[in-house]
């Protein structure tokens, strides 16, 4: 039988390409995810996808009894851990929330893992641990520094990680650094699906353009950047997935690693704008307004690593981004109908 693999927060976002990617690379994946930020349908839609429904585990990262529960009803080669909050304003207002989930979620998790004899994770990290860096495009050996308590609680992790594998050199742990994840799937069957109003430029931009926003509001245009505004590293999701699917075949070598996942390549705020508009044939009302506090002129990933330790290079273009995202959108429109 295949190895199977437990991705936490499978449900989500990411975590859904990534359960096509592992399935697409001969892998089992095993969702376990308390669909707090899910829909419902994500496993009937993979199923679609992959033509097999996947094994779902409903579960709070935070309740060891269903994570050993977990570990014994299936032999988990590999975990792939994507469970956390993740909106930055929220986490300034409910640290706690943050550390409970992101940290304390996390640590039960190791330890199901220690109990179970699984010894090998790869961690969802984000850009956000670089702060504002002093450099772009931003190696990984450039310092961490947490901007709010979502950025610290990565922080927190990748350092809880690091004494563990030194502590005991038999776990293999890839850490990834994701920069901006941006589109959907070529099926256009899942997707990111903010339930309230977005507050990532992509979704917000795609919302913009079916009509349910009325303008985008952009954050400023005097950051030192080509043309003022916001330059960051839009990444397509399935690249992303199956950059796990490449941590993971390190691990299963014995080889850990931190490494960025993004393009290299950065693109401003009104640059996406116009994109969008190509894929969409639409215009797409914005205006200029302050600045948002606690954001960085540019993001942007040094990929090197990633490519030699891994093999990584991003395939798609902001252009597939775009049109994925679009064709999502209007699948979702049509489903409301
Ligand atoms: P998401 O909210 O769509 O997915 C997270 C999933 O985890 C959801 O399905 C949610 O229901 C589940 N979940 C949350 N807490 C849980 C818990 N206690 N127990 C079980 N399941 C739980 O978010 P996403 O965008 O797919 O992000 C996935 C991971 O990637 C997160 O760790 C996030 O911090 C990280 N990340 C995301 C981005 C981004 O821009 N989306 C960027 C960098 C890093
Ligand atoms: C945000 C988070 C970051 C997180 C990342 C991915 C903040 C401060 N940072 O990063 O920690 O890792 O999402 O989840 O929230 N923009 C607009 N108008 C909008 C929305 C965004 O102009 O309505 C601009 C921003 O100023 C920025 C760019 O678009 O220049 C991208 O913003 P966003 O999608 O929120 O991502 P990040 O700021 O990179």
């Amino acid at each position: 039988m295949a190895e199977q693999i437990l991705v936490t927060g499978g449900a989500g976002y990411i975590g859904s390409h990534v359960v096509v990617a592992l399935h697409e690379a001969g892998y089992t994946p095993v969702i376990f995810d308390n669909f707090n930020n899910a829909r419902r349908d994500v496993p009937v839609r993979l199923a679609q996808i992959m033509g097999t429904a996947p094994s779902v585990i409903e579960g709070d990262i935070r309740d060891s009894a269903c994570l050993d529960q977990a570990f014994q009803e299936h032999e988990v080669g590999g975990v792939i851990h994507l469970a956390a909050h993740k909106a930055v304003g929220e986490s300034v207002a409910k640290p706690l929330a943050y550390f409970d989930n992101n940290v304390g979620g996390f640590l039960n998790l190791l330890g199901a893992m220690e109990r179970a004899g699984c010894k090998r994770l790869v961690f969802s990290s984000s850009a956000t641990v670089y702060g504002e860096p002093d450099e772009t495009p931003t190696p990984e050996t450039a310092p961490r520094r947490a901007m709010n308590p979502y950025g610290r609680t990565k922080i927190i992790c990748e350092e809880m990680l690091q004494d563990l594998c030194t502590a005991d050199p038999e776990w293999a742990v890839g850490v990834l650094r994701y920069f901006n994840p941006a589109g959907a799937h070529g099926s256009a069957l899942i997707g990111e699906d903010p339930a309230d109003i977005p507050n990532n430029l992509m979704p917000y931009i795609a919302k913009v353009a079916t009509g349910a926003l009325a303008k985008i509001s952009v954050f400023g245009n005097d950051y030192d950047t080509p043309d003022g505004t916001g330059v960051r590293d839009y990444i397509h999701v399935e690249d992303l997935a199956e950059g796990h699917v490449l941590s993971l075949a390190q691990l299963r070598q014995g080889n850990g690693h931190l490494v960025n996942l993004g393009t290299g390549r950065g693109y401003s705020v009104l640059e996406m704008i116009a994109a969008y508009q190509r894929a969409t044939n639409r215009q797409l009302p914005y205006e200029i307004v302050a600045r948002r506090e606690g954001d960085v002129p540019i993001y942007c990933a040094k990929t090197e690593k990633a490519r030699d330790l891994l093999g990584f290079e991003a395939k798609r273009g902001l252009d597939e981004m775009c049109a994925s995202s679009w064709a999502w959108m209007q699948a979702q429109e049509r489903g409301n109908d």
